[in-house]
């Protein structure tokens, strides 16, 4: 049986991942902060809740040791935060440690476990607004910045593993309804999430290091 690690899972578009991962069978690990506040993705059945906090390397060495070794077929990084709307040069660097440091962090962690897996696979929500190229409006530079960087040290690992067998990708989910997207945005997390299952099972070593919407197109950098 397939298995799937997923941080961030006790809530938004982590929980709704838990959700459809496990009522197709995978064994989940959802990671979360509050594992004792995590009923929903504790009441899913195939979910293992462990604790995670991504901007703490303790957390996550702990967090790593308890997996133990086995292979993971699928590695998601869905932990992130939007950050301040105002310059704060304290809560500006927070963002970067959930955003960049932590899932480069797991990702060198885990590598082995993914290159276990016959087809393993590494993913990171990054967003839309992470692009340069597609940067017409200004706006949101700290939480911008920040999915840039995890972008370009997602790419910079795909570069570097190329050789090892796993397939990596950066997944922008949409604009959708979660208490970080908020209730006018366009897609549900069902939606969002439905896509990106598709996106990420099409994902093969010919595709590496690419960064997808939910509806499967590529996002130029
Ligand atoms: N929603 C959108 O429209 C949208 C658009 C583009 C990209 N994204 C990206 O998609 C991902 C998921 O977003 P979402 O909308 O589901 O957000 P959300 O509803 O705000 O949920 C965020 C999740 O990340 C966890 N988290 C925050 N800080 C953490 C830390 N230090 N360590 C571990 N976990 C932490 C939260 O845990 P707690 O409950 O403990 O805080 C929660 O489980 C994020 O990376 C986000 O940037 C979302």
């Amino acid at each position: 049986m397939a298995n799937i690690v997923i941080t961030g899972a006790n809530r938004g578009l982590g929980l709704e991942m838990a959700k459809q991962y496990a009522a197709e069978g995978w064994d989940v690990i959802g990671t979360a902060r509050e594992p004792d506040e995590a009923s929903e993705l504790a009441a899913i059945d195939g979910v293992t809740v462990l604790p995670l906090d991504a901007s703490d390397d303790a957390s996550i060495d702990r967090f790593v040791q308890e997996l133990g070794d086995g292979p993971i077929d699928l590695f998601v990084n869905n932990a992130g935060v939007y950050g301040p709307s105002d310059f704060d040069r304290g809560q500006w660097l927070d963002l970067f440690n959930v955003n960049v440091i932590g899932p480069v962090r797991l990702a060198t962690a885990l590598k082995d476990h993914v290159t276990k897996a016959a087809d393993g696979k590494m993913v990171v929500l990054s967003s839309q607004v992470g692009s340069i190229a597609e940067n017409d409006s200004g706006s949101m530079i700290y939480y911008r910045t920040s999915k840039a960087a995890v972008n370009q040290a997602w790419h910079s690992l795909t570069q570097q593993w190329q050789d090892d067998g796993l397939t990596l990708a950066m997944l922008h989910p949409g604009w959708v309804q979660t208490d970080m997207g908020g209730e006018n945005a366009d897609l549900t997390p069902q939606e969002s999430v439905k896509g990106m299952r598709a996106v990420i099972d099409g994902l093969s070593p010919d595709r590496n290091g690419k960064f997808y919407d939910q509806s499967g197109r590529e996002i130029p950098w």
